[in-house]
C-alpha cells in the first residue's frame, strides 16, 4: 500500500470523534508502522540475498556442466577421429551429422571437406568432385543406398575397390531413433594376408597329398610300363593289332596321369581370378578333392562313404575354393582317425543334397571321436591345433571359413555321436 494512504489511515484511525488529533496514539501508530516495514524490508533483504546466492550457485552448477560438456565432446571427437573405421552419421532428414577424420582418410579426400550439416545427397556431389564416384549417377546412388540399408535387419554391407585398387568394407544400418550410419573401414591388408594365408594353406595341403599323389599316379605309370612291354612283344611277334591294343592302353593311361597333375596345377594355382559371378558344381569339387586325397585314405584302410543327390543345382562360388575347403576337412578327418585308433582304418562319409529351402547342405562326418572340448568354440580361429607345432599349422579351419564365407556360405561344426560333424551350407547359383 502506498505510503501516502497508510500515514492517512493512521491519522483517521488517531483522530477523536470532536476532529482533534490524539498525538500520543498517532505516535505509537507511526512508530509500530515505522518497525512493521523495516522488519518487511529485512525479510525482504534477507529473501534477496538467498536469491542471489542460489542463482550463483545454479550458475556455477550450470558451467561445470558446459565444461563437462566440452571435455566430453573433445573426448567423443578425438575417440571418431582415433577409430580405424570412418564414419558418418545422418539424422532423420538424411543430414551429415558427424563425420570423423579417418573417412577423409580413408576415401582421399582433403581432411575437413565435408562438414555437418549438409544432406546425403549434397556430399555426394562433394565426393564427386573431389574424384569418387566417377561416372555415377548420383541421385540412382542415394536411392540404392536408401533401398538398401531399408532392406536389411542388420547392417547392409558390402565391398568395393577403390581407384587405387585398395578394398572397402562398407557397412550402412538404420538407427533405433532414425537417420542411419554408415561406417568405411580399409581391408586391402587383411584381405591380401587371407589370400596368403590361404595360399599358404593350399601349398601344406599340396605337401600332405604328396604321398597319396605317388600311390595315385604310380598306378598308370605301373599300368603304362606293363602295356609297353605287351606291346613290343607284340611287335616283335608281328602282331600288329595287339600291340596297337596296348598302346591305346598306354595312351589312356597317359591321359589319366595327365588329368591328374593338371588338377594338381589348378589347384596350386588355386581360386584367385575365378570372378563374383562363379558357380560351383558341388559332386565335381566332391570328385576334385578325392582325386587328390583318395590315394592317402586308401593307403590309411580308411572307408569312405558317398551319398551326393542326384539332382543338386550349381552353388554360388569358386569350386577350386571348395575343393580346397574339402581338403582340409579330409585331412582332418583322416588324422582324427589316425590318433583315435592309433593305426589304420576307420569312417568318413561326404553326404550333399539340397534342402527345401533351397541351399545346398554338404556335410563331412568321421568316427574319429570328435573334436576335443579344448578347441571347440575356438574352432575356426587361425592357428588353434591340438595337433604340434610340427604336425599342424591350426590354419585349416579358418581358411576353410574364410573361403566359405566368401563364397557366401557358412561352415559349422559339432560333435555326433561316433565323431566330427562338419557342415557347409551353400546358396544355389541364381537361376
Ligand atoms: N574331424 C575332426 N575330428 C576331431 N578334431 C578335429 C577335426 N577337425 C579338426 N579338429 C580339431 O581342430 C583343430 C584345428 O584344425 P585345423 O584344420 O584348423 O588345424 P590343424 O589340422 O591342427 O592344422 P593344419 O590344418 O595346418 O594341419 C585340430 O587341431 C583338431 O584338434
Ligand atoms: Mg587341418
Amino acid at each position: 500500500m502506498p505510503a501516502e494512504r497508510l500515514f492517512r489511515r493512521q491519522l483517521e484511525r488517531a483522530t477523536r470523534p470532536d476532529g482533534s488529533i490524539d498525538l500520543d496514539q498517532l505516535r505509537q501508530l507511526v512508530v509500530a508502522w515505522y518497525e512493521d516495514s523495516a522488519r518487511d524490508r529485512e525479510r525482504t533483504d534477507r529473501a534477496i540475498t538467498l536469491m542471489a546466492e542460489e542463482l550463483e550457485g545454479a550458475n556455477r552448477r550450470l558451467e561445470a556442466l558446459v565444461e563437462n560438456l566440452r571435455v566430453q565432446n573433445l573426448r567423443f571427437e578425438a575417440a571418431l577421429d582415433n577409430m580405424l573405421q570412418g564414419l558418418c552419421l545422418y539424422d532423420r532428414a538424411d543430414q551429415l551429422v558427424v563425420v570423423n577424420r579417418r573417412y577423409h582418410e580413408i576415401l582421399g579426400l582433403p581432411p575437413g571437406l565435408l562438414q555437418p550439416g549438409i544432406s546425403h545427397a549434397e556430399q555426394l556431389s562433394i565426393e564427386q568432385a573431389a574424384g569418387l564416384h566417377a561416372g555415377r549417377d548420383l541421385q540412382e546412388m542415394l536411392e540404392a543406398r536408401i533401398a538398401l540399408v531399408d532392406a536389411q535387419d542388420g547392417p547392409a554391407r558390402a565391398e568395393i575397390f577403390t581407384e587405387d585398387r585398395r578394398r572397402l568394407d562398407v557397412a550402412a544400418q538404420r538407427l533405433p531413433t532414425g537417420g542411419c550410419v554408415v561406417t568405411v573401414m580399409d581391408v586391402t591388408a587383411e584381405r591380401a594376408a587371407e589370400a596368403r594365408a590361404a595360399a599358404a594353406g593350399r601349398l601344406t595341403s599340396l605337401g600332405e597329398m604328396a604321398a597319396g599323389l605317388a600311390h595315385e599316379l604310380k598306378q598308370p605309370l605301373t599300368a603304362i610300363a606293363l602295356a609297353a612291354a605287351n606291346a613290343r612283344r607284340a611287335a616283335e611277334r608281328g602282331d600288329t593289332a595287339a600291340a596297337l591294343v596296348r598302346l591305346g592302353r598306354i595312351a589312356d593311361q597317359a591321359a589319366r596321369g595327365g588329368v591328374l597333375i593338371d588338377h594338381l596345377r589348378r589347384f596350386a594355382r588355386g581360386g584367385e581370378g575365378a570372378d563374383a559371378n562363379a558357380t560351383a558344381d558341388v559332386a565335381a569339387a566332391v570328385d576334385g578333392a578325392l582325386t587328390l586325397m583318395g590315394g592317402a585314405l586308401r593307403e590309411a584302410s580308411i572307408e569312405l562313404a558317398l551319398a551326393l543327390s542326384p539332382s543338386l543345382p550349381r552353388v554360388r562360388g569358386d569350386g577350386m575354393a571348395l575343393e580346397q575347403v574339402l581338403l582340409n576337412l579330409l585331412a582332418n578327418a583322416r588324422d582324427a582317425l589316425a590318433s583315435s585308433r592309433g593305426g589304420p582304418g576307420g569312417r568318413i562319409a561326404i553326404t550333399a543334397c539340397q534342402t527345401l529351402e533351397g541351399p545346398v547342405v554338404l556335410e563331412v562326418t568321421d568316427d574319429g571321436g570328435g573334436i576335443p572340448a579344448s578347441v571347440m568354440d575356438r574352432l575356426f580361429q587361425p592357428f588353434v591345433t591340438t595337433k604340434g607345432p610340427d604336425r599342424g599349422t591350426g590354419l585349416g579351419l579358418s581358411i576353410c571359413h574364410g573361403l566359405i564365407t566368401s563364397l557366401g556360405g557358412r561352415i559349422e561344426a559339432e560333435n555326433g555321436a561316433e565323431g566330427a560333424v562338419f557342415r557347409i551350407t551353400l546358396e544355389p547359383a541364381p537361376g
